[in-house]
């Protein structure tokens, strides 16, 4: 059985042996990296600087929430707002893989920046197993290569500090539960962000489309469901696909918008989210009425496997 208040005990002791200089994080605001980020605060307090790096591929009011939550923490954090860079830098580009390279390396970039400026010797990563196993850890081939693993300790020279690597997605709430940050509710959401819901090329119009989509879905279902009886996780996917239909008298070519509910332990395996069908009718109608250009629908009905939770 996991003890969240011992493994929290034991972790702080062995962060304080471990870290003697200054150490940075690369904070999304996420559960994973939050509570790496509370756990090393707590073992080296200011020495530790979270570095929120804004792509401009977060949900809505997320880097407010996001810095606010830090301050809230009392972490020592900066925030940087990238989101032309890596709106130019993913241009024309339509391949997943290469778009998820693309981002790791633009955020590698601005990221080492920083932690030069700060001065820093040591990098915490919020990895935690299904991370490093589906990343090509040797247990599993490589599915997809996750952003956040990989890549940054090699070429910067920084030791590397995982304090969550041993653990699974519960067991991680259940620290962030035990350290009370607040992050209960949150459900997963991808480092790349928005820009792996986009299938095609991300372009601003796509990125508002899926924002205001994802932003619907979430609050549709937060509203129809408690907290426990809600999906683990629950967004929206803007397809390339375009499909005719009619706007008044008019005849129109719209994007199709793919809800996914999943339920999942982990997010190793999944089950598609037998949803309600009044609450699958209130999302299409909101979506079709609120956003522009958007007139269709889909729900997706796949396990995990064959399919992955994300669609890139
Ligand atoms: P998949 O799509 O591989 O997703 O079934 C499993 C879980 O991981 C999340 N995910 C990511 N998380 N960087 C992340 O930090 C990524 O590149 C990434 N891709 C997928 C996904 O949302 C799901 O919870």
């Amino acid at each position: 059985m996991f003890r969240a208040d011992k493994f929290v005990k034991e972790k702080v002791e062995e962060l304080k042996k471990k870290i003697k200089g200054r150490a940075i994080i690369a904070c999304s605001g996420g559960v994973d990296s939050t509570t790496s980020a509370v756990l090393v605060h707590r073992a080296i307090g200011k020495r530790l600087l979270a570095v929120f790096v804004d792509t401009g591929f977060m949900r809505k009011n997320e880097a407010q929430r996001i810095e606010s939550l830090f301050s809230r923490l009392g972490l020592n954090y900066r925030i940087v707002d990238a989101s032309e860079d890596f709106i130019s830098a993913l241009r024309g580009v339509t391949d997943p893989e290469r778009k998820r390279k693309i981002i790791g390396a633009k955020f590698i970039e601005i990221f080492e920046k920083v932690a030069q400026e700060f001065n820093a010797g040591y990098l915490v990563q919020g990895t935690i197993a299904p991370d490093w196993i589906e990343s090509g850890g040797g247990l599993r081939d490589t599915i997809k290569s996750h952003h956040n693993v990989g890549g940054l300790p090699e070429k910067m020279n920084l030791e590397l500090v995982e304090p969550l690597r041993d653990l699974y997605k519960d067991e991680v709430r259940k620290v962030a539960e035990y350290l009370n940050l607040g992050v209960k509710k949150s459900q997963p959401f991808p480092g790349p962000g928005l820009a792996i819901r986009i299938i095609g090329e991300v372009t601003k119009e796509r990125l508002e489309i899926v924002r205001e989509a994802n932003a619907i879905v979430e609050e549709e279902v937060e509203k129809f469901y408690k907290f426990e009886e809600r999906p683990w996780q629950y967004f929206a996917v803007l397809l390339p696909v375009r499909s005719v239909g009619v706007h008044g008298d008019k005849r129109v070519y719209g994007y199709t918008i793919a809800v996914r509910m999943v339920d999942s332990i982990d997010g190793m395996s999944a089950a598609y989210f037998k949803a309600h069908h009044e609450l699958l009718d209130r999302i299409a109608i909101r979506l079709t009425r609120e956003i522009k250009n958007v007139n269709r629908v889909v729900y997706d009905i796949t396990n995990k496997p064959p399919a992955t939770i994300e669609w890139e």
